[in-house]
This record gives structure tokens, sequence and C-alpha cells, in this order.
């Protein structure tokens, strides 16, 4: 028995540790009974994620349904990239471009989500900064070298690296231009984005969360019906 339980705790810490590969500087807040937060992550991912990124198991129509958007808004924000609500949700850049473009094609985020976890993402779209050495011109303390650039430096602003004395080490990101959202507001921004990505690696999560509801309270109801009858039957036996 002892064994068993060592086994297990042995498997969870592995299990932590390889899902942290590294320190993560940030941890993602989202919540998936959240809509109105699910919608502003639906429109920062097709503004500022879908001219090179797509989602393709997903349709427009579909993240409608899911999140409460009249399909009327989906279609006027879709105008611009020529799209229809029942498209699946694919990028119009063709991979052979991304790749002669940026070194390395960007993959397709359905399911980056569950891939890369939620806390790696967070962590990943707030530590972009300005490395002159790069070819974008900037670099990510989250995804070493990364092919991306820093595609919402408009909302979050520039940082820049602040060494070590030794000049070795980063110690931390500082602002180095602002943008138009505070810290604050860009980081529950990355929140809302993480939490539609989360949605769209697994969009069945929402449709459990009220499959649940329902089953608990089947389960509450049963529970009492039974109690009744109990009763009813044990008043013949005293
Ligand atoms: C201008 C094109 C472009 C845009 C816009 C863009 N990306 Fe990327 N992205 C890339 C490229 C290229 C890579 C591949 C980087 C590499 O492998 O070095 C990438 C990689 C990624 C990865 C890492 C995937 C992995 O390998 O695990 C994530 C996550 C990601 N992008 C998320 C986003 C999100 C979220 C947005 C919207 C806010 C976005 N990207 C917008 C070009 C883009």
């Amino acid at each position: 028995m002892k064994r068993l339980i060592l086994g297990f705790l042995l498997l969870f810490s592995a299990g932590a540790l390889a899902s942290e590969g590294g320190e993560l500087m940030f941890h993602a807040e989202y919540d998936l009974h959240d809509k109105a937060s699910l919608q502003r992550g639906a429109r920062l991912f097709v503004n500022y994620c879908m001219g090179c990124h797509g989602a393709k198991v997903m349709r427009f129509s579909h993240v409608a349904r899911d999140l409460g958007i009249p399909e009327k808004v989906v279609v006027k924000n879709l105008n611009f990239t020529g799209k229809k609500v029942g498209d699946l949700m694919i990028t119009s850049m063709r991979p052979e471009d991304g790749k002669t473009w940026f070194g390395a094609p960007p993959p397709d985020l359905s399911v980056i989500a569950r891939a890369r976890g939620a806390d790696w993402l967070a962590s990943y779209l707030r530590t972009f900064y300005l490395d002159p050495k790069r070819p974008t011109g900037v670099n990510n303390l989250t995804f070493k070298d990364v092919a991306m650039p820093h595609v919402m430096w408009e909302l979050q602003g520039w940082q820049r690296a602040v060494y070590s004395e030794d000049g070795k080490h980063i110690e931390g990101l500082e602002l180095a231009r602002p943008g138009k959202m505070d810290e604050e507001e860009y980081a529950a921004a990355v929140n809302d984005l993480v939490g539609f990505l989360v949605y769209l690696g697994e969009p069945a999560k929402l449709v459990r969360f009220s499959m649940g509801w329902k089953v608990l309270l089947f389960l509450v109801l049963f529970t009492w019906v039974a109690w009744l009858l109990k009763k009813e039957y044990w008043r013949d036996v005293h």
C-alpha cells in the first residue's frame, strides 16, 4: 500500500515538473462560464492572431452559438477577412508563405492550450521583449528565439530586458514604451484570449459544464424522492 502511495506521489510530482518545464512567469486566470470574457478573447483572436494562425477544427458559427454571439455581429466582424459565418476558422495565410516570411510556419492553434497549458500561453503572450538581434526585433522569455513578432505591441507596448549585474541573465522585463493598455488591462486581455484558446481546445467543456449541473440537480432530486419513498415504506413497518 505504502509503495502504491509513493508511486502515486512520484507520478504526480513528475507530472507537475513536466508541465512546468522551466519557470513560467504568469498564471492564467480565466473562467469558462464567463461568456463576456470568452467573447472578448474571440475578438482578440480574430483580430490579432488569425492573420497567421487558424483554428481549423472550429467554425465561426459554432463559436457564435457556444459563446452567445449574435450571428449578425460575427458576420460584421468577419467582413474584413472575406469569410462566411459557416466557414472553418482557417487562416488566410498559406503555410508555405508563413515559412518563407518567418522561417517557421505559424501552427494551427486549435489545441494549443492542451499542448502548452494555459499558464504557458499567458506567460508567452506577456513576455515579448525588444531584442535587436532577432529578425522580428523581439525575443520572448517563455519561447526563446521565437519566430513570431509581438503582434499585440499596440496594446501592451514594448518591453525591454533588465539584465543582472554581470550582464549574463535577464532578471525581468520593464516597459520601454507604453501601449494603449496599462499592465493590468493587458493582463486581463491576455486572460480573455487564453480562456478562448482553452475553449477552442475543448469546446465540449462548455457543454459539459451545463450537463454537470443538470446531473447534480437530478441526483439531488432523486435522493430526495428516494428518501420520501423510504419514509413511506418504513411507516408501515414501525
Ligand atoms: C504575423 C504572423 C503571426 C501572428 C499575427 C500571430 N502569430 Fe503566433 N506564431 C507565428 C509564427 C511564425 C510562429 C512560429 C514560431 C516558431 O516556431 O518560432 C508562431 C507561434 C505561436 C505559438 C507557439 C506555438 C508552439 O510552437 O507551441 C503560439 C502559442 C502563438 N503563436 C500564438 C499566437 C496568438 C495567440 C496570436 C494572436 C494574439 C498570434 N500567435 C499571432 C506568427 C504569428
